[in-house]
């Protein structure tokens, strides 16, 4: 579509996709003319098309094939190459979400070029600036227009940090539309649990993905340290879903996987969920998966040494272990002795429209903001 663009979608990784999804699905239902560019940083089917396919998306408009390398050399090739798109199109608005390379590269291309820019999952904080998705959210947030903030906490900080108020919108996270939409069809539909010979409610679920944890040799010798000591500590049986990246270091370390983790291949999202929601507890370096398990009831353990997802904590659903061995299997104990009562701080699982409605797209369904 390159006619009369309401809104471009730019988005590029694994997560961007999965909660892109919700707002893709409210263009169509709204028939708003609208535009997907993909950035090409993921590719490989497993963290790419598969996404496309189960949430029944259409293909992306442009796939910019941009691939893996440095961090500048990714985000600086798609920064023309995104802006060559808008150049043909001209949107209303430019959508980004999140805190990868592809969302800073939009978020500039877009501000650059004088087009509004509406900042999905604005305002979430670590406070730690080596990590890169920090500096992505934190320019992303400055360009943009629009800061969608999925809590009250998220807009405190923007507002902290002086961007206009009246920019700031409080609209849930769209991952729990995502969550919420797709829950029950993964209960029905996937067998992932046959097929890995797991009872529900008696094995642990790893990711460990992020460059500051499988980048690292003793950072990441040290988190399958812990997650094996917890397994023999419990008797859990530990599934691992491994990310390109982390089997490409565990290849170039030459790190063996201890005996009490069994490596399995990144799964689609209905097989994920649904691990997710039958894992006993869940230990994870991922933004996303601290999020849906605090939405799904299931105890998580994060191997990082902050958060930018402090609302998790502050209801009961998470704990911040970092990757020494010892506070990984204490934390992983905490997590199976605490109550699972929390509720979900991320919204009403209508975030979407609320985005498309703060953005005056297609006719407002009136859901009104969270708050703020
Ligand atoms: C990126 C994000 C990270 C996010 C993650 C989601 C940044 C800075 N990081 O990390 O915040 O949590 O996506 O999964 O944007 N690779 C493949 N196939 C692919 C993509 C990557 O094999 O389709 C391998 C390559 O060896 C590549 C490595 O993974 O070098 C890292 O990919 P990259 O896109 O740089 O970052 P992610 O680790 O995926
Ligand atoms: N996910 C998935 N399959 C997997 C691992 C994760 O579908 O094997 C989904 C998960 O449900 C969540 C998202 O990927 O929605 C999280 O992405 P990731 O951990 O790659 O990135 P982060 O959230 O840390 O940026």
């Amino acid at each position: 579509m390159t006619d009369g663009t309401a809104v471009t979608i730019v988005l590029g990784t694994r997560p961007e996709i999965i909660k892109l999804a919700p707002v893709i699905d409210a263009c169509e239902e709204r028939d708003i003319a609208y535009s997907v560019v993909h950035t090409g940083q993921h590719y490989s089917e497993e963290l790419d098309t598969v996404f496309f396919d189960q949430l029944e998306l259409p293909a992306p408009d442009h796939n910019l094939g941009v691939g893996s390398g440095s961090q500048s050399e990714q985000t600086g090739t798609m920064i023309p190459a995104i802006e060559a798109v808008l150049l043909d199109e001209r949107p209303e608005l430019v959508l980004v979400q999140g805190d990868t390379n592809s969302v800073l590269a939009g978020a500039i291309a877009a501000s650059k070029l004088d087009c509004a820019v509406g900042h999905v999952e604005a305002g979430l904080r670590s406070f730690d600036r080596s990590m890169p998705e920090e500096v992505n959210r934190v320019l992303a947030d400055h360009a943009a227009d629009y800061r969608f903030a999925p809590t009250d906490q998220a807009a405190g900080y923007l507002r902290e940090e002086g961007v206009p108020d009246e920019s700031v919108h409080v609209t849930g996270n769209t991952i729990v539309d995502a969550v919420t939409g797709y829950r029950d069809l993964a209960a029905e539909k996937s067998d992932v649990l046959d097929e890995l010979g797991l009872e529900p409610g008696e094995f642990c679920l790893l990711t460990a993905h992020r460059a500051e944890n499988v980048d690292d040799r003793e950072r990441f010798e040290s988190l399958l340290d812990g997650v094996a000591r917890f397994a023999r500590e419990s008797g859990l049986d530990v599934v691992y879903p491994v990310h390109p990246r982390a089997d490409d270091r565990l290849a170039a370390f030459g790190i063996g996987m201890p005996d009490e983790i069994t490596p399995i291949d990144s799964q689609d999202f209905l097989d994920f969920l649904r691990l997710e929601s039958t894992a006993k507890v869940v230990c994870t370096d991922s933004g996303g998966v601290q999020e849906e398990t605090c939405i799904l009831g299931t105890p998580c353990v994060t191997l990082r040494d902050n958060t930018e997802r402090p609302e998790t904590v502050a209801v009961g659903a998470n704990r911040i272990v970092g990757v020494d061995p010892e506070s990984i299997v204490a934390g992983a104990r905490e997590a199976l002795d605490d109550p699972n009562d929390w509720a979900n701080p991320f919204g009403d699982g209508r975030s979407a429209e609320r985005i498309l409605d703060i953005a005056r797209l297609g006719s407002a369904t009136s859901v009104g903001e969270v708050s703020g």
